[in-house]
């Protein structure tokens, strides 16, 4: 039975995981921020001492994209310093860990899917933390994965699967950006990869690209997601260009699956994972 501690558990992905638990190969132990704030070096240190865990999940991170423009400090503290924080207390106590990181590590100038091997260069503040967390995590660890996932929703916290269900039970009409082009991910699917990884306990450590299959903008991620709830009501949406914010966004980020699929077999399209979630709301 390996050991397993989530950081971040109350997160969309911590959640999910923890759906998905009680699973008989693993002995899961989370810790939301409250229980563990991952900037806090002894707390780490503490709760990995006497543990024998063999893998962490980091879940955690400073994931408002808008927000780190103003709070980069929050972020670099949270993504950067706080992922260096666990790969030391990983590499002190052996255990193996799991990153997850982002598309948004990319500037979006690429016209195909990114590989594990592309050169990263953000273009917001939040890429830029995350990618710092993942040069530490490579500079202070030898065993460990780093996932890079997009556009995650899941049943829990806030996502845009949920925000446009919402809006549309409310019978509000929306306008959707088309100048964004990325992969939906469901937590869900996420999930069976990190356990995947565990449970197989073979594959070779570095990074790995996890979305689900295909490619779409934003509108046609609200259209499917429409489509799937009341198809009545696809007319609430319309397309925009794009809209001002504060942080850029890479116009397109895909990631490759290529070298995933050779370790995991049950991707799904990103519109079949639409559509599960979709029944379970
Ligand atoms: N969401 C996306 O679309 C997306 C896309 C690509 C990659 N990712 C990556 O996927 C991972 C999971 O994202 P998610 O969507 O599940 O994020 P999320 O729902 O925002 O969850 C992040 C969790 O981290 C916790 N946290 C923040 N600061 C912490 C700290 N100092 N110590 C311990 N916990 C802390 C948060 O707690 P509080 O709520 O109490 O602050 C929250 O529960 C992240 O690494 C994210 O960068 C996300």
């Amino acid at each position: 039975m390996k050991k397993v501690i989530v950081l971040g558990s109350n997160g969309q992905l911590g959640m999910t995981i923890k759906d998905l638990t009680p699973r008989e190969t693993l002995e899961l132990s989370f810790f939301s921020r409250k229980d563990l704030d991952i900037t806090d070096r002894n707390k780490l240190t503490k709760a990995f001492k006497h543990a024998d865990f063999d893998y962490c999940i980091n879940c955690a991170a400073y994931t408002n994209v808008e927000g780190a423009e103003t709070n980069i400090e929050d972020a670099f503290l949270i993504n950067a310093e706080g992922a260096k924080n666990i790969a030391k207390v990983c590499k002190a106590y052996q255990v193996k860990l799991i990153h997850i990181s982002t598309d948004y590590v990319f500037d979006g100038k690429k016209l195909k899917p990114y590989t594990t091997i592309d050169t990263p260069n953000p273009i917001n503040e939040y890429g830029k933390s995350k990618l710092q967390g993942e040069l530490y995590v490579q500079e202070k660890l030898k065993e460990y994965y780093i996932i890079r996932t997009s556009w995650l929703y899941s049943l829990h916290g806030k996502n845009f699967l949920k925000t446009i269900i919402s809006k549309i039970k409310n019978d509000e009409t929306l306008s959707i950006t088309t100048g964004e082009e990325g992969t939906p991910t469901s937590c869900l699917d996420l999930s069976a990869f990190i356990f995947h990884i565990i449970e197989t306990d073979k594959l070779p450590y570095g990074i790995y690209n996890f979305s689900a299959k295909g490619s779409t903008t934003w509108f046609r991620f609200a259209k499917e997601i429409v489509r799937n709830l009341d198809a009545e009501k696809l007319d609430k949406i319309s397309p925009v260009e794009s809209f001002k914010t504060l942080a850029k966004r890479p116009k397109y980020s895909v990631l490759s699956l290529n070298k995933t699929k050779r370790y995991f077999e049950e991707l799904s399209t990103w519109q079949k994972s639409v559509r599960i979630m979709v029944k379970k709301i």
